[in-house]
């Protein structure tokens, strides 16, 4: 069975001091956890080089928040995947909502990106989910399924990590009821195709839920946001137990 995929999305926090502080804090606390979970987190471009070092010997892995689909190129300010293979990066965030939102990011480009990181040989973790307003409209299920379907076309579903984060339980502490995330989950299950896809649920992932989600048949693994950024936090979060059925 494949593990479960715990990741910190540290977003635009964090030095390359409080990288390297968060390191020193947080690796005693996760050296015991089960076999069955990989942890990875994903600190701005500018700590990615401070955490690698510091994470060096751990299982822990590391993310980018985003990349680019050229490999280099007349593209200022932009990062590419063999850019981040050197500093032992392993996985990619493309498709997040932030990005979609402030720099207009496209389907297109989104899947763009994910080839271009499975290419190098980075797994994509390609995150999609409605905003409030396609929630409250119905759209919700038709908004996810297209970002699903453009996201995912022409990539290896084996080497991928899809993640729902409904965009109204981003940052709000209103975290989607379990039930209703796993649902969704299913769904894009079956738009991928592929049934052994790793899914993530992602929006407002806390200490105090975090039990709940993974309980749920069809949720692998959480994107977390804030509760990240603290060391405990994101330990007891990575700990998660789910009730053992008989
Ligand atoms: P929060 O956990 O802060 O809601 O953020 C979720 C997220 O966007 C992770 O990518």
């Amino acid at each position: 069975m494949a593990k479960a995929v715990i990741a910190g999305n540290w977003k635009m926090h964090m030095t390359c001091a409080e990288a390297r502080a968060f390191a020193e804090a947080f690796l005693p606390l996760v050296a015991d956890l089960p076999s069955d979970r990989e942890v990875i987190l994903a600190p701005p471009f500018t700590a990615i080089a401070a955490l690698s070092e510091a994470l060096s010997g751990s299982a822990i892995k590391i993310s980018s928040q985003n990349v680019h689909w050229d490999g280099s190129g007349a593209y200022t300010g932009m990062i590419s995947a063999p850019m981040l293979l050197e500093h032992g990066v392993t996985h990619a965030i493309v498709g997040h909502s932030e990005p979609r939102k402030y720099y207009s990011e496209t389907d297109e480009q989104i899947n763009h990106r994910a080839r271009a990181a499975q290419e190098a040989g980075l797994i994509p973790i390609l995150c999609v989910g409605e905003s409030d307003a396609q929630r409250e409209s119905g759209e919700a299920e038709r908004v996810i399924r297209r970002q699903v379907e453009q996201g995912v076309d022409g990539l290896d579903p084996a080497a991928l990590v899809v993640a729902y984060e409904p965009i109204w339980a981003i940052g709000t502490g209103k975290t989607c009821a379990a039930a209703e995330a796993n649902r969704i989950c299913a769904l894009i299950r079956g738009w991928v195709g592929f049934p052994e896809i790793t899914i993530q649920y992602g929006g407002s992932v806390k200490a105090d839920n975090i039990d709940q989600l993974m309980a749920q048949s069809d949720i692998d693994g959480v994107l977390v946001g804030g509760a990240s950024l603290d060391p405990a936090g994101f330990a007891r979060i990575a700990g998660y137990q789910v009730p053992v059925t008989a």
